[in-house]
């Protein structure tokens, strides 16, 4: 062997050799881990994990009661391929809210296919509704695991600034440079693709307001109208939606934009990646959907077609009994107000400690993000190891990520809010 050659590497693809690395997230967690067992007084801020503040994985128990009861077959069974009935319906109504039947009302057809979690849902959206080689289109701050998809997928990808310029029209929402980026693909590229994580964006919080997600929507039918030999989709990542102020803000967009009479172009679509990992407590039992949302019966019957053989050719179907418990649960009154009134204390943490981390920020003229759902605050930074490796330096664990650092909320007890602050005012000075 070469000895400047990684070992194996005759015995793997080009692509391969570029899957490299620890995750940086759990990386940041081992030292945090490593920490906590020398017996420092050590903060968690590091999971994508909702922890109540004794630093315990936070569990909806209605959940957990009703998968202890399932019937063994519901364990040992393999899905139908696309998922189970009862689930694919209750997953659109996850996704759309008291919207589903207006826009039924008004004539869209839906399809929903059963994944392993958001992140198969995103596989599915990568591998079938961008032509390989293009460009996907993200904001500049996202999920790192975003970057493997694409590129799993033969995707190539272009972003546009999380924020605008200070004195823009829409606070939360770069409408200009989307325009120019949605306009540069359509005119280069025979698909236009959109990811948005939105509401409660992963790394940042951030949430779209009702002016901005109007403006992208119509940005986007504007576009598909003006090149109809295009292909545009708006996948909606609502990883986090449940746990938002507005669950269904985009649902109602989609309406409004409707009710005011917009034609809706044949080449746009418009997707929904549905995780259960946050919503349900059930990280682990990797469930998820893919829902596509259209005017054209012929066009979601034809991909729910495709979807479900993309499934069945790379996981085969999606694991059965999150599918068999949620849709239990949802379809009896009584058990799911029990799991929504666990899911409202649940937000209630979240809102707490993001509440006061925002006011210490303001107190203590910490810079951070604009933050207001979800699981994470974000500072923006040109050196985010620097700050991390300082913060940790005081045993306060946080994750550099590309242009910042990620602080999980979800992780960190109320009561170490101020600290972390505290720690990141001394890293910045
Ligand atoms: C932004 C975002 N999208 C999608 C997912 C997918 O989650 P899962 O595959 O566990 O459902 C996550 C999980 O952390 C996420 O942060």
């Amino acid at each position: 062997m070469d000895m400047d050659e990684a070992p194996g590497e005759s015995l793997i693809n080009a692509l391969a050799s570029t899957r490299i690395g620890n995750d940086t997230i759990f990386s940041w967690f081992a030292r945090y881990q490593q920490a906590k067992s020398d017996g420092h007084d050590a903060v968690n801020g590091t999971v994508g994990s909702l922890l109540e503040d004794n630093g315990q994985l936070a569990i909806n128990h209605v959940v957990d009661e009703m998968l202890r009861k399932a019937p063994p077959l519901e364990f040992a069974s393999y899905a139908p391929l696309k998922g189970l009935p009862s689930f694919l319906d209750l997953s659109i109504t996850l996704a759309l809210g008291e919207h589903r039947s207006t826009l039924e009302e008004m004539g869209f057809a839906f399809t929903s296919t059963a994944t392993p979690g958001g992140s198969g849902a995103l596989f599915l959206a990568a591998s079938n509704l961008c032509e390989r080689g293009e460009a996907i289109l993200l904001r500049d701050r996202y999920w790192g695991p975003y970057a493997g998809f694409l590129k799993g997928c033969g995707l190539g990808m272009a972003t546009w600034p999380l924020l605008p310029e200070a004195g823009s029209e829409y606070p939360f929402f770069a409408d200009t440079a989307f325009e120019k980026e949605v306009e540069q693909l359509a005119s280069t590229q025979s698909t236009v693709m959109v990811w948005l994580n939105d509401p409660a964006h992963n790394p940042t919080g951030l949430t779209m307001s009702a002016e901005g997600r109007r403006a992208a929507l119509d940005v986007m039918m504007a576009s598909a109208s003006r090149h109809p030999g295009i292909g545009h989709t708006l996948l909606l990542d609502a990883a986090y939606s449940l746990y938002a102020d507005e669950p269904h803000g985009w649902g109602e967009t989609i309406v409004e934009t409707m009710e005011d009479g917009t034609p809706w172009p044949e080449n746009f679509l418009i997707t929904y990646a549905v995780s259960m990992s946050k919503s349900h407590t059930a990280y682990g039992l990797r469930t998820g959907a893919l829902i596509a949302i259209h005017p054209d019966q012929n066009i979601t019957e034809r991909l729910r077609g495709i979807l479900g053989v993309t499934g069945r050719q790379t996981w085969s179907a999606a694991p059965r009994l999150l599918q068999y418990t949620a849709a239990e649960l949802h379809s009896n009154p009584e058990t799911a107000n029990a799991w929504s009134d666990e899911r409202y204390r649940l937000q209630g943490l979240l809102i707490e400690r993001r509440k006061a981390f925002v006011e210490a920020c303001e107190e203590l003229n910490v810079p951070i993000n604009p933050t207001h759902d979800g699981f994470f605050g974000w500072l923006e930074h040109d050196n985010p190891e620097s700050i991390t490796e300082k913060c940790a330096a005081e045993h306060v664990y946080l994750v550099p990520l590309q242009g910042g650092v990620r602080i999980g909320l979800c992780a960190i007890p109320l009561a170490s809010i101020r600290r972390v602050v505290e720690t990141l005012q001394k890293a910045l000075n």
